[in-house]
């Protein structure tokens, strides 16, 4: 796609963490349109460098491991090297435990799934907010991390990925907190949405993927007022008004819901649509 002039991100850069595909991907591609420079940095390399490929000049891929500080930190470097800076540092890159309740765990699988879990959804974000903070400091930047439905309310998975999200809501306001007024720090909070999210290796769940499970996008949509599933496309806007200075310039230590009205799910029946 061509850079629009007008857009809301031009002449930024932006690091995607999970990138690669589902609400990442969406991310990497309305920022490109909006007229920001993103590098990929995710796990699925091959993924990673055919999505940059598809933007040359205008996107780079950065394949590793979020939870690993110096893959964090080469992704940094990769957008300085080439395109000259860095506003916006995107945490996404996430793992799902499947809904598993605690009666279920295997008791010896329960530490090595938290650890592995809690890895990729909380310490990955805070290895990144360390690798980017200087050149988000240097640039007036801001930190966006990828929350769930899942850090605002019970039920959205399990008690390993209902508390590593709401975990993400701790650090987005002690974040938020430490770094004004130097980086604005939000997190956008998607609700269930049809991409191939996995799980952690020590559940067997690495292969698994959300939208292998039949059903899911029908229970989502039935369980919110706006009655769809959003697809990865639907969030991305939200990310692109909190990375904007100009359009968010006033707003950190938010969160914003992009889950279809759970809020107001409010208790009795609701009306059929048009009715
Ligand atoms: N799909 C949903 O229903 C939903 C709802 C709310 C929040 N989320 C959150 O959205 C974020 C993105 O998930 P998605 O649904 O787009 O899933 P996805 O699997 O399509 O995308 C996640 C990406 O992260 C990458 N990744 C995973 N672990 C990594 C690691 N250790 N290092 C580098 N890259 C890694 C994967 O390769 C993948 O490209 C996650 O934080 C997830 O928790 C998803």
């Amino acid at each position: 796609m061509e850079q629009s002039s007008r857009g809301w991100l031009d002449g930024l850069t932006a690091i995607v963490t999970g990138g690669a595909h589902g609400i990442g991907s969406a991310i990497v591609e309305r920022y490109i349109a909006e007229g920001a420079n993103v590098c990929i940095l995710d796990r699925d390399a091959d993924a990673a460098h055919s999505l940059a490929a598809r933007y040359p000049g205008r996107a780079v891929a950065s394949p590793g491991d979020v939870t690993r500080f110096e893959d964090n930190a080469a992704a940094v470097a990769a957008a300085q090297e080439s395109f000259g800076r860095l506003d916006v540092f995107i945490g996404n890159a996430g793992v799902f435990d499947f809904n598993r309740p605690l009666r279920k765990f295997d008791t010896d699988l329960l530490s090595p799934a938290f650890d592995e879990l809690f890895a990729v959804n909380v310490k990955g974000y805070i290895l990144g907010a360390k690798a980017s903070l200087e050149a988000l400091s240097e640039a007036g930047g801001a930190m966006i991390f990828t929350v769930s439905n899942s850090g605002l309310y019970a039920g959205g998975g399990g008690p390993l990925y209902v508390a590593s999200k709401h975990a993400v809501v701790g650090l987005i306001r002690q974040l938020a907190f430490e770094l004004a007024p130097d980086v604005r720090v939000n997190g956008v909070a998607p609700g269930g949405t049809i991409t191939r999210l996995s799980g952690p290796a020590a559940t067997g769940q690495a292969g698994l993927h959300l939208d292998e499970i039949d059903g899911a996008e029908a229970y989502i949509a039935k369980g919110t007022p706006l009655g769809f599933a959003p697809a990865p496309e639907d969030h991305a806007g939200a990310y692109v008004l909190l990375g904007s200075p100009a359009n968010s310039r006033a707003i950190t230590g938010a969160i914003l819901p992009s889950d279809g009205g759970l809020e107001v799910r409010g208790g009795g029946r609701r009306k059929k649509p048009g009715s």
